[in-house]
């Protein structure tokens, strides 16, 4: 018999990631998706024209630089396009970040749970993937983050607003943690969700960029300004980070049509945070009304709202899907619920009423 092709075990073992299911057809309903964080609104019209443009050039490689967008960026954030590296959406950065930093028996660390993409990129690295358990109010725990510090540690992701549990660090507490962490290992704050955040007291990334010296923070397109098909995310940090990160990314990866969309969203900025609050006062409402039916959630900072269901997990979900709503199901854990189309949230509060706790 043949031998089997040598895949690498870290590899083999690796569950695929999972992404967040459509909403099967239910006779005589629309069928919502609030499974995958996506922002609910058309793109805009100004937006469309520019990409429909830039189609126009897709027989030619992309700007392997994402020179212009690299610009904009750095004018946007008030820094050198040297401190900029971008990717295939924050998804793509994140590996780079890790591939440039963390190497086979190297740890990163993190906190469980937080974005799924984390021990997946990890172990794709060969590094090692430190999971520290959230508070039980779903906070990050940054002292026993701090504590998980050993000499192999090469980097530590701080997610906030968390996903998928929406709480936000505290600068206070971030301030405090920096004390404890070495200056030769890279913190990256994950700002994937930030511009949906409305809690004064959270961690201002590019702030505590500007005062340590290995701080990094990952942004991305894909939520706040809706283009989350065309892959493109960025991190700005210090120069030798950024050119790190830039040197592990796929080349050509981020196409035209994604860095001038970019591009174009920066300059409707004003219009699309506009939406953004929209999305913000419908997460303040669905809260609202998810209290006044008794459940006791924890302030979401971002544009999904969590359920810890336990081991109801399943069940909430396949009601969800008997109305043609997609949620996120973390088995065992809890519901995922992204603050998407009103009428789709209408339906998650109707299950909600009759839904035993
Ligand atoms: C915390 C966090 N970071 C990064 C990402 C990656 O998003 P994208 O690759 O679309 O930029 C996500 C996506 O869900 C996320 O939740």
């Amino acid at each position: 018999m043949s031998k089997p092709i040598r895949i690498r075990p870290e590899i083999a073992k690796l569950p695929t990631y999972k992404a967040g299911q459509k909403a099967a057809p239910v006779a005589g309903l629309e069928s919502f998706k609030l499974s995958s964080n996506e922002n609910p609104m058309d793109p805009l019209p100004s937006v469309l024209e520019v990409i429909a443009q830039a189609a126009n050039s897709i027989h030619r490689y992309p700007d392997p630089f994402a020179t212009q967008l690299t610009q904009a960026l750095a004018q946007r954030h008030g820094v050198t396009p040297e401190m900029i590296a971008t990717g295939t959406g924050s998804v793509g950065v994140c590996q780079q970040i890790v591939q440039a930093v963390a190497g086979a028996g190297d740890e990163i660390i993190f906190a469980w749970r937080s974005f799924e993409a984390y021990p997946i990129i990890a172990a794709i690295a060969g590094a090692k993937a430190i999971q520290v358990p959230l508070r039980p109010d779903d906070g990050h725990d940054l002292p026993a983050m701090a504590e998980a510090i050993t000499d192999a540690t090469r980097l530590i992701f701080v997610c906030t607003p968390n996903n998928p549990t929406g709480t936000v660090v505290s600068q206070q507490e971030f301030d405090d943690f920096m004390t404890k962490v070495p200056t030769d290992v890279l913190v990256v704050v994950d700002e994937a969700y930030v511009e949906f955040n409305r809690d004064p007291q959270a961690l201002d990334g590019l702030a505590s960029m500007n005062k340590y010296s290995n701080v990094a923070v990952l942004r991305t397109f894909s939520k706040a300004y809706g283009l989350a098909a065309l892959r493109v995310g960025f991190l700005i940090g210090p120069e030798e980070v950024a050119e790190a990160v830039r040197k592990t990314a796929v080349p050509f990866g981020v196409s035209n049509i994604a860095q001038d969309a970019a591009v174009a969203s920066l300059e409707h900025e004003d219009e699309l945070l506009k939406r953004v609050n929209d999305i913000v006062l419908t997460r303040e409402w669905f809260e609202a009304e998810l209290r006044q039916r008794g459940y006791d959630i924890e302030d979401s900072q971002a544009n999904f709202v969590w359920l810890k269901f336990g081991d109801r997990t399943g069940d909430f979900v396949a009601e969800c899907a008997k109305q043609a709503v997609a949620a996120r199901p973390f088995p065992g854990e809890g519901v995922r619920i992204t603050i998407g189309e009103e009428e789709a949230l209408k339906r998650i509060l109707n299950i909600l009423s009759t839904f035993e706790k």
